[in-house]
């Protein structure tokens, strides 16, 4: 079943030149699907119109079958309750006057979801491998990579059926950004992930699908398996001889 799906997509930043032309593609509900790309080839601006926060100049973006309605409130809001992001900056994300528990239960106030906001804050703090004294304390007393993962937990806690990441371990040291990349591997055997990075290395050790993007267009996308064994495109030939130390092993 597809769950998100753009249909032949425009965009451009008021008059200027497009950022994005005709892009196509398909997310399985369940699979993990990797956008990758250099820098200024239209990745963030892309998620940007999955999370419904700006819309497309021509085609359409739908969830479930159904075009986004992001002009209607208790649409967006519903909309918000599934589908949820990470972004890069572990820093400039979380409120440092916020406790913990107050920035991972942020989504459940906002989005006015009912039950136990304690119980789900706990799992959602659980399921990122942190313990519950965490709660109390303040980002500042938090490593890159330990927030990186409070930022996950928000991100969790009103349990999404989407979850999208942009650049979200570009900003961590080699081995936090191996630890986390862990967690979202195992974060998207509950949930569809969209994990959108510059970085082909951790896009072919984490998803099964990939999109490759290039000045705004799709170039190339399948099964990331089949696309690392035969590329089409000469740019992401040049993006897989990028990668330090690629091949085998790392594929999943
Ligand atoms: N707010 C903005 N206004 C105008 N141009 C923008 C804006 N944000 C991004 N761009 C331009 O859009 C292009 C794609 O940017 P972006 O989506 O951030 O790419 P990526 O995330 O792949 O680095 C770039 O040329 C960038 O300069
Ligand atoms: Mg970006």
């Amino acid at each position: 079943m597809t769950l998100l799906s753009l249909e032949k997509v425009d965009f451009a930043y008021g008059r200027g030149t497009p950022v994005l032309q005709q892009v196509s593609f398909a997310v399985e509900a369940g699979a993990s699907l990797g956008i990758v790309g250099e820098s200024g080839s239209g990745k963030t601006t892309l998620l940007r119109l999955l999370l419904g926060l700006t819309r497309p100049t021509a085609g359409s973006v739908r969830f479930d079958g159904e075009p986004l309605d992001t002009r209607s409130g208790s649409y967006m809001r519903s909309y918000r309750r599934q589908v949820q992001a990470v972004f890069q900056d572990p820093y400039s994300s979380l409120d440092p006057r916020q406790s913990i528990f107050d920035i991972i239960a942020e989504p459940l106030r906002s989005l006015r979801i009912d039950g136990d906001h304690g119980n789900m804050v706990s799992a959602a703090l659980d399921a990122v491998g942190l313990t519950p004294d965490s709660l109390a304390r303040y980002p500042h007393q938090f490593s890159g990579g330990q927030r990186q993962r409070i930022a996950i937990a928000r991100a969790i806690v009103a349990r999404p059926r989407l979850l999208l990441a942009d650049e979200a371990v570009s900003a961590l040291d080699l081995s936090t950004r191996v630890r986390i990349v862990k967690l979202f591997e195992t974060l998207a055997q509950s949930m569809t992930l969209v994990f959108v990075s510059h970085d082909l290395g951790v896009v072919a050790a984490l998803c099964r699908d990939m999109v490759v993007l290039k000045h705004g267009q799709v170039v190339e996308a399948g099964r990331t398996r089949d696309i690392l064994a035969r590329p089409q495109h000469p740019y992401t030939k040049t993006l897989i001889a990028s990668v330090p130390r690629m091949p085998q092993g790392i594929v999943p």
